[in-house]
């Protein structure tokens, strides 16, 4: 049945208020308007973010909402004005987006976009954008995306055309997890041959922080965690030394510094813990070490003393890696189908939309790396 220019009626797993579980509802996703493609979403996974709004969220005004943000989908129709998509071709939904004409865009030295930044609102689109309703009400879009659905509307500058041949229960944790980490060793970081580094924290960023060292060529990648269950994974990952927090009286950044000679060339905070950013800074070699913060957090402070950074270390921070968003992720879906970059060893469960909150649930718990799920049954 032909769906185009018609309201569909779907499944999604509604957020109708904070701190209370998400329910599946049937909505209403409107016809994308000017510059709006539709999108059948095929297949969704949780990330830290989609519960950072749901428990911490500082908009409490940012509710009911659909939330979800990593997934791959497949056009179903296009609205006015869109050249660079058609019915049936595959597409990753970006958070950040990418229009090519802004001043940010046409920096090499950002990845950020004017039009995200000039969104009033940054967690949820307002109401009247928003092309989702459920019960007669506007349901908000979180990031301007929401894939805990089966359809949403997205604007064209948030969506990534990628390789029609890519598996999108695999490729859909290149939408956020993967290139966050990935790119924040090789493009933020910048790690190089034959260097030392640390990486924090051991989930799906973290992993993808490792994978990101060893394809720079760093000789030595040493893998922290507090959970020892996580080394297995990392190993695989391309971590060369193992070191568990807890088995340590010292502060750990004393047991790197030793382990090291003096400290890392790179650390990766990928936790999201500011004590955390602490230890990874200190942990870096004084005269040129480089720490980048992964980790996401907005009501946690951190402190150094000048001459920490005096000394001649960098400190720096980016979002999604540093990729600018519509390239990076065609750019990586492409490094996957070549058999560069590996997807499959991040997925621990998979599972349908409707058991979204068992997946929430283990993500919270940190049970899993990631729980990949298709929206209809396939
Ligand atoms: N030191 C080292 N590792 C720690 C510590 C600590 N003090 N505390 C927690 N960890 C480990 C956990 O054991 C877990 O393996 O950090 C890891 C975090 O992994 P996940 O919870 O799976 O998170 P992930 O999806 O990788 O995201 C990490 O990046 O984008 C942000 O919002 C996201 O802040 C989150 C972070
Ligand atoms: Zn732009």
């Amino acid at each position: 049945m032909d769906t185009t220019g018609k309201v569909i009626k779907c499944k999604a797993a509604v957020a109708w208020e904070p701190n209370k579980p998400l329910v599946i509802e049937e909505i209403e996703v409107a016809p994308p308007q000017a510059n709006e493609v539709r999108i059948k979403i095929v297949a969704t996974s949780v990330c830290h973010s989609d519960l950072y709004h749901l428990y911490e969220g500082m908009h409490k005004d940012g509710f009911p909402v659909v939330l979800g943000h990593e997934a791959a989908g497949i056009v179903e129709s296009v609205g006015s004005g869109v050249t660079e998509f058609k019915p049936g071709d595959k597409v990753i939904p970006l958070f950040l987006s990418q229009c090519r004409s802004c001043l940010f865009c046409k920096s090499p030295k950002t990845n950020h976009c004017i039009k995200s930044w000039s969104e009033i609102r940054q967690d949820a689109m307002t109401a009247p954008d928003s092309r989702l309703s459920c019960k007669g009400k506007k349901i908000l879009q979180f990031l301007g995306v929401s894939t805990f659905s089966e359809y949403s509307v997205v604007n064209e500058i948030k969506l990534a055309k990628i390789h029609p041949d890519a598996p999108l229960d695999k490729v859909c944790l290149i939408g956020c997890g993967i290139c966050t980490g990935y790119g924040s060793a090789v493009n933020t970081a910048k790690v190089e041959e034959g260097s030392t580094c640390a990486v924090f924290g051991l989930g799906a960023v973290g992993l993808a922080a490792v994978m990101g060292c060893k394809a720079a060529g760093a000789k030595r990648i040493i893998a922290v965690d507090t959970n020892p269950e996580k080394f297995e994974k990392a190993k695989i990952f391309g971590a060369t030394d193992f070191v568990n927090p807890k088995d340590h009286s010292k502060p750990i950044h004393e047991v790197l510094v030793e382990m090291t000679n003096g400290g890392v060339d790179f650390s990766l905070e990928c936790v999201g813990n500011a004590s955390v950013v602490e230890s990874a800074l200190h942990s870096t070699v004084k005269a040129w070490g480089v720490s980048v913060i992964v980790g996401y957090t907005v009501v946690q402070k951190f402190t150094a003393r000048p001459v920490d950074l005096i000394c001649g270390r960098t400190w720096k921070g980016a979002l999604f890696g540093g990729f600018k968003a519509k390239d990076g992720v065609m750019e990586m879906v492409k490094r996957y189908m070549e058999k560069k970059l590996m997807v499959d060893e991040f997925i621990t469960h998979n599972m349908d939309l409707c058991q979204i909150m068992e997946a929430v649930e283990l993500m919270k718990k940190a049970k899993c790396i990631r729980v990949v799920m298709k929206t209809s049954p396939q």
